[in-house]
């Protein structure tokens, strides 16, 4: 019988995994990567933003206005601007979040001193003077190259508001929204194909139940029109954590075309929701403890997936987690309703182990937005007036870049343990793909706090000649960057490996996040 070379590796990567079953129970560190296994393609809107107006985010953290002493341009900050387009973010979701469903869009359009004001009811109860509105975000998005994602009012909103804002932003031809868009200033459509239809329609949004969502959902989806041949990505509001039940609702009553996303929202806390931990001093037993909590995704998507299998056996509407992250106590001498929170290590491993879950269920997760982008939760930047900060997290997405839009590659991998306390985790956590031009993606999280992994690396296929790498690591799980101290922790290169006939040896310092190339 004859087998073709795909075939073959398919098998010898079963015999490894028997194998390294086998061996775990010894402790060795093993990945074998199938090289040349992959038929799906890791989105890049995996990699996607999140903006809401809360605390300092867009105000003070994008937008400070034309006159404002920070260097700006057109009123955005420069510095924030420059580190999104650095980072090539694939896409950015706003208003919110809990505030998008209290948001009237015609009150962010127009003369900014003409526009009425607001109380931000859920985040601080401060005034929004509406001075950023869909134009501004619209070409805050132009400005940085990225996708825009905006999520439509459903909890104190209606079908012809989100209709009218969906004409506004998208109709070419002649039709009062439009015109009124033309009038604003903008002559052309900005063609939007990414559109919530609510958020968190279960709580801030509206305490529905999921039966009462899935029909308002058909007729928001009903009348949020394509225009000029663009055509809309619609994403129904989805589930908190584990409520599978809001899934398997949605799913069996939204028909398959009017939905192309259905998402899903999950935080990690330490502690419990009401004592919740805090982001830069805990013990050796909480980090785990919180890591535990981060690849709690895996399930999560799994058991979700499950349940949009049954419906959608073809996958085509996507699992959208367009809110994740670590939500921890607020800074003390911080507002309470700002959520803002500083960024270690933990938080960089946190990110690492989230992506690379992500990426293993790529064929269903087709979209995903950290919350939040500036100043609020599991930032990836921090600001003060005219300083800014990148977070160990902006460095994990950075150090990611490769997987995006990559082949995911089949793995198997056998990983000693860590555990402190109550609290055990495998101390590897690995992602693989293949980029365009073949080279081969390994991103690998030691999370051991202080004991370097030696891992041996079978890559099976062709032969690899070249490996490159790099790294994000400090000496203590808890270090951060202050603004004393901006690059405590910081993406560097790295080269503690060695390449011998397709078995690469890496050694993965305590603590440390690594993107190793092989081409
Ligand atoms: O990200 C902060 C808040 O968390 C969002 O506004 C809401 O959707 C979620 O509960």
């Amino acid at each position: 019988m004859k087998m073709n070379s795909s075939l073959k590796l398919r098998i010898t990567l079963l015999f490894s995994v028997v194998f390294l079953a086998f061996e775990s129970h010894a402790q060795t560190n093993k990945l074998v990567v199938n090289t040349e296994s992959g038929n799906v393609q890791i989105n890049k809107h995996i990699y996607g933003h999140f903006a809401e107006h809360l605390g300092r985010n867009i105000y003070g953290g994008i937008w400070v206005g034309p006159d404002s002493d920070v260097p700006n341009e057109d009123g955005y900050r420069k510095d924030v601007m420059q580190a999104l387009i650095d980072l090539e973010i694939p896409n950015l979701r706003w208003p919110g979040g809990c505030f998008a469903d209290e948001y009237h869009w015609t009150d962010g359009i127009g003369d900014p001193n003409d526009r009425p004001k607001m109380v931000n009811t859920n985040w601080g109860g401060v005034t929004e003077d509406n001075s950023f509105g869909t134009h501004e975000f619209l070409n805050f998005t132009k400005k940085i190259n990225t996708v825009p994602y905006i999520t439509g009012n459903v909890g104190s909103g209606s079908v012809e508001e989100m209709s009218k804002w969906i004409e506004y932003i998208n109709f070419d031809g002649e039709s009062p929204m439009a015109d009124l868009r033309r009038k604003n200033g903008q002559e052309d459509p900005w063609d939007i194909e990414y559109w919530g239809v609510g958020n968190e329609s279960w709580g801030c949004g509206g305490h529905m139940t999921p039966e009462y969502y899935a029909n308002e959902y058909r007729r928001y989806a009903t009348y949020a029109r394509d225009y000029g041949g663009n055509k809309l990505y619609k994403i129904a509001g989805g589930a908190n954590n584990w409520d599978l039940n809001w899934t398997e609702v949605l799913m069996k009553n939204i028909p398959l075309q009017m939905m192309d996303g259905l998402s899903l929202h999950y935080y990690t806390v330490t502690g419990t929701w009401e004592e919740k931990g805090a982001a830069t001093k805990f013990t050796k037993e909480e980090y785990l403890e919180t890591l535990n909590k981060a690849a709690v995704m895996d399930d999560l998507i799994a058991k979700h997936s499950q349940i949009m299998d049954k419906y959608d056996p073809e996958k085509k509407v996507g699992l959208i987690i367009d809110e994740w992250g670590t939500w921890f106590k607020v800074e003390e001498g911080t507002n309470p309703g700002f959520l803002y929170q500083q960024n270690t290590m933990r938080d960089a491993h946190v990110a690492a182990i989230t992506l690379n879950i992500f990426n293993k269920h790529a064929e269903r997760v087709h979209m995903a937005n950290l919350a939040q982008t500036v100043n609020v939760l599991q930032a990836i930047i921090l600001t003060n007036e005219n300083d800014m900060i990148l977070t160990p997290t902006y460095h994990v997405f950075d150090l990611y870049k490769p997987h995006k839009d990559a082949i995911l590659l089949d793995h198997f991998l056998s990983s000693e343990k860590v555990a402190f306390g109550k609290q055990s985790a495998e101390a590897l956590h690995v992602s693989t793909s293949k980029s365009e031009d073949g080279t081969v993606n390994i991103s690998i999280a030691n999370i051991h706090p202080d004991k370097k992994v030696s891992l041996d690396i079978d890559l099976l296929g062709k032969e690899f000649k070249t490996v490159s790498g790099e790294i994000v690591t400090a000496s203590s799980v808890d270090t951060y960057n202050t603004f004393e101290k901006k690059d405590a922790v910081k993406k560097a290169s790295f080269s503690d490996f060695k390449l011998n006939k397709n078995i690469l040896k890496v050694d993965a310092p305590a603590n440390s996040v690594l993107m190793i190339r092989v081409k």
